[in-house]
């Protein structure tokens, strides 16, 4: 049996309330910016990275700002006796909707790892993680898979954690919804979906309309202990206000500290304030229902 408990991982990945990279991701995010052209961007350019040097600013300025995010995010649903239940099912499945260079599905991994770590497990059953990866950017998606498979690769299952499937989605959400939908009817649903840093863009092409759609479409395909986790900077609270309200889930803003890497010359502690919304679609239905 799992046990579960957040003081623990929370322990492991910010120790003394400053979140840290891992030796593994570290290394990982050293070796993908080392194979990457080092040369001035546009702002516009280092947010969404479309060609290798862009992807080097990207990697270098907002990666690891998004990872401690998602990871701060979901403290308490990791910590939580459905994710408990997750995994002891040994298979963790994650979508990553505009993922980048799998940015949240590195820091949800590596909070697996970390949970490993801390409690072991009592069969020798080890624990798959399979991530969709999406994106409308080949680079992001190539760079995404190129680190998932390098970090895999630097755990060497030691930590009872294997790589599932990784598949890449290069057409863009919500049109993509048949091909996400096949995915999980072949490998069993999501338990975790995330929109991280990408709802600005999708408010652009789909406005607020088009992605209530998608988000409600995707929900479908959650499993029953699964999550939606959306998350956009503290610049967008009137977007996420909106996005909270047109799908009835509360919106938080929230704030973490955490080290800067790779190291930038300057200070070396940061502090970041952003809005999350974090809810069960399954949960929230069956309140639906029980309140008609
Ligand atoms: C700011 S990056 C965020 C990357 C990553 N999720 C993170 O949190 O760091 C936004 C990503 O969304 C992708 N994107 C934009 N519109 C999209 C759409 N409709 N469907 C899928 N991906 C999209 C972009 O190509 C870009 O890689």
């Amino acid at each position: 049996m799992w046990e579960s408990g957040s003081n623990n991982i929370s322990k492991r990945l910010c120790p003394g309330d400053v979140f840290r990279l891992s030796e593994p991701v570290r290394t990982m995010l050293r070796r993908a910016m080392l194979r990457l052209p080092k040369r001035d961007v546009s702002e516009t350019e280092t947010l969404y990275p479309t060609t290798p040097a862009g992807m080097r600013a990207f990697l270098a300025t907002f990666f690891s700002r998004h990872y401690f995010q998602v990871q701060n995010s979901l403290m308490g649903y990791i910590s939580s006796d459905e994710f408990t239940d997750v995994m002891a099912r040994g298979a963790v499945r994650i979508l990553d909707v505009g993922c980048g260079p799998a940015v949240g599905s590195l820091a949800i991994i590596d909070m697996v790892a970390a949970l490993l770590g801390t409690y072991g497990y009592t069969t020798q059953r080890s624990v798959k993680v399979d991530c969709i990866l999406n994106d409308t950017c080949g680079l992001s998606l190539g760079t995404g898979r190129r680190m998932l498979e390098n970090y895999f690769k630097l755990i060497q299952r030691s930590r009872n954690l294997e790589a599932g499937r990784i598949l890449q989605v290069q057409r863009q959400f919500p049109d993509n919804i048949g091909q996400l939908n096949r995915i999980a009817s072949n490998q069993g649903k999501y338990d975790i979906v995330l929109l991280s840093y990408v709802v600005r863009p999708l408010h652009e092409s789909e406005g607020v309309d088009g992605l209530k759609r998608g988000l409600r479409l995707v929900e479908g395909l959650c499993n029953t202990k699964g999550q939606v986790l959306i998350l956009q900077d503290k610049y967008r609270e009137q977007l996420m206000r909106r996005i909270g309200r047109v799908i009835g889930e509360p919106v938080k803003q929230a704030e973490l500290v955490q080290e800067v890497y790779p190291e930038r010359g300057e200070t070396s502690v940061r502090s970041y304030s952003y809005y999350h919304c974090l809810y069960s679609p399954q949960k929230s239905q069956n309140e639906i229902s029980h309140a008609a």
